[in-house]
């Protein structure tokens, strides 16, 4: 990005980066607004956790406040217990992973019992996402989840590749995926986010058929399904046999799959994820249209990432001289390289 001349007020993106420098040649980091409105819930920055790399924050806690983040996206909760596939049900990939972790989880009962009360007394913002394998449950998640402390969002995870049938990965199919949509939204207090998977032949397809149903925003994007075989035992190295695939790997997918759903709705909040390690990589999703970022499987070998990623952001926008982070948000769409 070229230096240009002067202060633009309206568009909070400061000229001239080069007269305002403190430590990196832009404006101090301090003087970035990085407070995000997604779905219409104001976050005080746009770095969340992503769902299913950190159960519900209390792993992270050793590493970060969580209240220092956006939110915390959590590991998606089902009606009842659950000890997910059998292992091994991990697997490393260049540039990535594969999971085949099947939805383990404790259930609603635990997670309203334990872990949200656990978020909202560190005064963490919560993004709940919920899985089913029908549209009741998905309906009976969200009513047991209405009004419950803490709860800022319900991300609704239609997504899930490490099911039995591919009938239930109902982000594969417009009308499923809006039943289910339409199902948490007659029961949900909050904002709904639809949670969608980039193996699809027409992703704005599917996002246009959530939104229709009553989806507040979108979460983009769920793991892309994959597999790797052992090649001394000629066999897959998953229990399940393919799992999801995330990760750097997938980062160009997912921003690929933000800048065509913001492209046709403009308007659709987005939370963008899929491989971000560092403040560029969060940059690159805003730039495409997300409101807000969710960090994943960068906590995997690096726990506090999140906060890192929080970090650099603040820093390279500073460095860009843009002094409000709601002014980058489908940037690359409306502005000429500058
Ligand atoms: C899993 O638990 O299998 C992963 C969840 C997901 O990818 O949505």
């Amino acid at each position: 990005m070229m230096p240009l001349a002067a202060h633009d007020h309206e568009s909070g993106i400061r000229e001239n980066p080069g007269s305002h420098t403190h430590d990196h040649g832009g404006t101090s980091d301090a003087t970035v607004d990085m407070v995000t409105t997604l779905a219409g819930t104001v976050l005080p920055n746009p770095v969340l956790t992503a769902s299913g790399c950190a159960a519900a924050g209390r792993e992270l806690a050793p590493f970060l406040d969580p209240a220092a983040l956006g939110a915390v996206v959590t590991k998606s909760v089902l009606l009842r217990p659950r000890s997910g596939r059998a292992t091994p049900r991990m697997a490393e990939t260049p540039s990535g992973m594969l999971n085949s972790i099947g939805l383990q989880g404790p259930g609603i009962d635990a997670f309203l019992e334990h872990d949200l009360p656990w978020l909202a007394a560190r005064g963490a913002r919560a993004v709940v996402s919920i899985a089913g394998g029908s549209v009741e449950e998905f309906a009976e998640l969200a009513r047991r989840l209405a009004g419950a402390p803490g709860l800022a969002l319900l991300e609704v995870n239609i997504s899930c590749p490490n099911v039995a049938s591919r009938g239930q990965v109902f982000a594969c199919d417009p009308l499923a995926a809006a039943d289910v949509v339409r199902a948490v939204k007659a029961e949900s207090g909050v904002p709904v986010l639809a949670k969608l998977s980039p193996d699809v032949t027409d992703i704005v397809a599917i996002a246009g058929s959530c939104v229709e149903a009553g989806a507040d925003g979108l979460s983009m994007i769920n793991t892309l399904l994959g597999m790797v075989i052992d090649t001394d035992t000629f066999r897959p190295v998953l229990a399940g046999v393919t799992g999801g695939l995330s990760g750097p790997a997938i980062r160009p997918v997912a921003v690929r799959c933000v800048w065509q759903v913001h492209a046709a709705l403009p308007g659709v909040p987005i939370l963008g994820m899929g491989g971000i390690l560092s403040g560029l990589d969060a940059l690159q999703f805003l730039l495409a249209g997300a409101s807000a970022v969710s960090v994943g499987t960068a906590v995997f070998h690096d726990p506090s990432a999140p906060v890192r990623v929080l970090a650099e952001l603040r820093t390279e926008l500073a460095r860009r001289g843009i002094t409000r982070l709601s002014d980058v948000v489908g940037a690359a769409h409306r502005e000429p390289h500058r």
